[in-house]
């Protein structure tokens, strides 16, 4: 498996320990930045991750930041991204199977990096429903991007 990660200044720590903690699993991990705690702005990171997925470089991407919220936002306007904010098991779960979530948001400010990380593996361990609803309303969201 392959996944990108990138995050600004605020996920910066949390960037570290998930790309850690992902190659203790032997998962490849292309990290986007950004590389140090100072100041960055949040788009240019998420984009990368971004273009990586869409470019089908990888299998799904993790951007990080303060909240989840600005590189979720970011990432989203890439055609091709469902980026999904997971702040919560259930929120894990449904990404995956009802949202077919391509990225997923993490906030450092939000939850524990324990908690990220057990996010992070229900994620990874939980399939795209199949079930014709979630299709359509995957489809639908595709149109919407024109
Ligand atoms: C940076 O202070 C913070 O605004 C950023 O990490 C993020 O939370 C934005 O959505």
């Amino acid at each position: 498996m392959k996944v990108s990660i990138g995050s600004d200044h605020a996920g910066f720590n949390y960037k570290e320990l998930i790309r850690e903690y992902l190659e203790t699993k032997e998962i490849e991990v292309f990290d986007e930045g950004t590389y140090s705690i100072n100041p960055v702005d949040y788009p240019d990171y998420a984009s990368k991750v971004a273009y990586k997925v869409v470019d089908k470089a990888v299998d799904f991407g993790i951007v990080i930041c303060g909240t989840g919220l600005g590189v979720s936002i970011a990432a989203n306007k890439v055609n091709g991204i469902r980026a999904a904010v997971v702040s919560t098991a259930f929120t894990a779960e449904s990404a995956k199977n009802h949202n077919h979530a391509n990225v997923i948001a993490f906030g450092s400010r939000v939850n524990s990096i324990e908690e990220v990380k057990e996010y992070l593996d229900i994620y990874m361990n939980t399939k795209e429903s199949e079930e014709k609803r979630h299709i359509n309303r995957v489809n639908k969201i595709h149109k919407l991007e024109g």
